[in-house]
């Protein structure tokens, strides 16, 4: 704790009181309001970054980045804080990998214990990973304001891990952001009280905007020998689709036969090839001449590599997201996705590992245009920052 110093604050608008701290005297003679950033995994450092700006470039705000350590190797976390010119954490949880209830128990244990140590004015949480549903459990209990950044999505599988973080979240969260009307929706139908809704725009977009210039500027796919326009790009990770041999056997024939026509760059995640390894399936995909297989690639490459992209295929969510705002094809290998906006725009097409090839070659051929939702704009931490400040700020 050092030299933090508590102070008693009455807050007249709310007739309510509570003690706070402070890291130094500058810091309490302007009044800066505490904001927790909750950064867990590998797509939560692209929807804090921009806020993590926008907060910083105001006098009342002091954001401070909280990195759980979900992700922990170099290019799963740090080449991203560097990419999207973070800082270094202002504290890390350091939980790591485990079982879901390890790592959701092990993140509420330390980040009760940093909440105790010190209370924020206020914590964000972002999108639906196991950090996020942890942190808010935590922040909620202890009475701490708790915003949820990505409220609302919901896909309508309670299989996925995802969902069920989504939606405990958006349960217990007190401010809830949304990135599209269906996410409201969705909100009140389970009950939200309106009040707590507010549709903020995508902030994804925003990390995308605020990295253009250099995005633009690199050649990601000459690393591969490849140019713009004459290749696919694959991400996968979800466990319904690499964690059984028998469907990632299948999906990686699938994707050695679209390669024949359209090589396709798969930068792999952690996960998968861990599976790829243990499954023996590993040395038959990377012998195929149309198929380059990378580690994990940090975001202005990965996005340079999606930019100039003809087809991705993939079973994130955010590449949903940002192959609609660009207006690239996009094929989703899920049975259902929480972003049906992405689907109604034309860009995204859900398929199944016996659909894909079809689809594939199909997609590669077809043109789309961008026509991203409304409030997809690059402005959303913009909205954020004056729904805090419209809030009576924390
Ligand atoms: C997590 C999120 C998912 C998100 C994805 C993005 C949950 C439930 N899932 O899935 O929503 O789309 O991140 O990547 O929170 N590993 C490493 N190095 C790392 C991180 C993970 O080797 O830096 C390994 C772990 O040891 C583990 C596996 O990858 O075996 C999965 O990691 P985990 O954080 O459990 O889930 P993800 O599949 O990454």
């Amino acid at each position: 704790m050092g030299d933090a110093l508590y102070f008693y604050r009455f807050d007249a608008s709310r007739f309510t009181a509570k003690t706070f701290q402070v890291k130094n005297w500058r810091q309490m003679l302007l009044m800066k309001k505490i904001i927790h950033l909750i950064a867990a995994a590998r797509p939560n450092f692209m929807k804090i970054a921009p806020l993590y700006h926008a907060l910083k470039a105001e006098t009342w705000a002091e954001p401070m980045v909280v990195h759980t350590g979900q992700h922990y190797d170099i290019n799963m976390s740090e080449a991203f804080f560097r990419d999207l010119m973070l800082p270094d954490p202002h504290y890390h949880l350091g939980v790591g990998s485990g079982s879901h209830a390890e790592q959701t128990g092990r993140v509420m244990i330390a980040y009760e214990k940093l909440l105790l140590e010190g209370r924020p004015d206020l914590v964000v949480v972002v999108g639906d990973v196991n950090s996020t549903v942890a942190c808010t459990l935590a922040a909620v209990k202890l009475g701490v304001m708790t915003a949820h950044l990505e409220a609302g999505l919901r896909s309508f599988d309670r299989t996925m891990p995802e969902e069920i973080n989504r939606i405990v979240t958006d349960a217990i969260a007190d401010i809830l952001w949304t990135p599209s009307a269906d996410g409201d929706e969705n909100l009140l139908r389970e009950g939200a009280a309106p009040e707590k809704i507010e549709r903020v725009g995508n902030i994804m977009i925003d990390s995308l905007e605020m990295m253009r210039k250099r995005i633009m500027a690199e050649d990601a796919a000459a690393r591969y020998g490849l140019k713009a326009g004459e290749y696919g790009v694959v991400t996968l990770h979800r466990p319904s689709n690499v964690d059984k041999a028998e469907k990632l056997l299948v999906l990686c024939r699938t994707l050695v036969r679209v390669s024949e026509a359209l090589p396709l760059i798969f930068p792999v995640h952690p996960r998968t090839m861990k599976n790829l390894k243990s499954f023996g399936l590993y040395d038959e995909l990377a012998a195929a001449p149309g198929i380059y297989l990378d580690a994990p690639v940090s975001y202005v490459p990965f996005m340079n590599l999606v930019f100039n992209c003809r087809l991705a295929i993939t079973d994130s969510g955010g590449i949903q997201e940002e192959t609609t705002y660009l207006g690239i094809p996009c094929l989703t290998l899920r049975p259902n996705t929480e972003r049906p906006v992405t689907v109604k725009a034309g860009t995204n097409r859900l398929c199944t590992p016996e659909t894909l090839e079809a689809e594939a070659l199909a997609a590669a051929a077809r043109g789309v245009n961008p026509s991203p939702p409304p409030l997809w704009d690059g402005k959303t931490a913009g909205r954020v920052t004056a729904s805090i400040r419209n809030r009576g700020r924390p």
